[in-house]
């Protein structure tokens, strides 16, 4: 495989938070970076803050959980960029539509809302792989990195019950894809970050970060750069037999 600066690389929900932060450790390694977000104005302003900074990138509006529309954005982002070797699985969605910004628990959650987090945290991760991965077969190289959660594979409080479910479920998707696209050379790992700032987590019910941070071995909450530096290591040539594995970004937090 070779280094970042002649990587295309693909990020979903790259307009802010963690996905931003991914894409643009990327781009600052000399990668061409294309931003995916259903927010047209963050895509866009986060491609043109890279390509401020000399760096080749586009920005790219749509929905993960529309096939058709993840499709168009895939064929834009090879048509601008070239073909993409590496995808970030990011785009996540996490409602708290309980009483005071909690999560709505499994007995009084609205089934639209289950359907819908599925349908973004999973599915989505699914049509990027769909749209992808045809690519990364004929190059016979490529790093698809899923980002799921510490919720996905034990209780945690503050999430809902659809929220553990996608990302528990990722963690699966992601094996069972290692298997598969092993033999083209293509490797499929996921990352499974704690508690990070951004503006996801600052949506949470008052009291619940800082309960966290006292429940978090490293007794703090962890930065979006964090988690990109761990993607950076899963794209680059250090992680090139790694593949199938969850890599926690969590300050030791839900350990098991
Ligand atoms: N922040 C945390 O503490 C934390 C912890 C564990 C896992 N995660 C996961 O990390 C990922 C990023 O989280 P974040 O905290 O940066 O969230 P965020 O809400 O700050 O950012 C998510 C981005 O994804 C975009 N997005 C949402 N739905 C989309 C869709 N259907 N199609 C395309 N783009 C969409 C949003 O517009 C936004 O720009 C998510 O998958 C989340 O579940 C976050």
């Amino acid at each position: 495989m070779s280094t970042h600066s002649s990587r295309v690389v693909f990020v979903t929900g790259a307009g802010r938070g963690i996905g931003r932060a991914m894409a643009d450790a990327h781009a600052d390694a000399g990668a061409a970076v294309a931003y995916l977000d259903h927010d047209a104005a963050l895509a866009e302003e986060a491609a043109a803050a890279a390509t401020a900074r000399g760096v080749k990138a586009v920005g790219l509006s749509a929905d993960v959980s529309d096939y058709a529309a993840v499709e168009a954005a895939a064929r834009a982002a090879e048509a601008a960029l070239g073909p993409v070797q590496v995808l970030v699985n990011n785009a996540g969605i996490s409602p708290k539509s309980g009483q005071d910004g909690r999560r709505a628990e499994a007995w009084e959650m609205d089934p639209a809302e289950w359907r819908r987090v599925i349908e973004v945290n999973l599915t989505g991760a699914f049509n990027c792989v769909r749209a992808l991965s045809p690519g990364m077969k004929a190059l016979g190289e490529g790093r698809i990195i899923n980002i799921a959660s510490v919720a996905g594979r034990t209780y945690c409080d503050i999430v809902g019950v659809h929220y553990a479910a996608s990302k528990g479920a990722l963690i699966g998707f992601t094996k069972h894809l290692a298997g598969e696209l092993g033999p083209y050379g293509i490797t499929v790992n996921a990352i499974a970050p704690g508690r990070i700032d951004t503006p996801m987590m600052r949506g949470t019910a008052s009291g619940a970060n800082e309960a966290v941070r006292l429940a978090t071995p490293l007794r703090r909450l962890g930065r979006p750069e964090e988690v990109a530096d761990t993607c950076l290591f899963l794209s680059s040539p250090a992680s090139a037999f790694v593949t199938g594995q969850v890599i926690d970004v969590a300050g030791g937090w839900l350990l098991t």
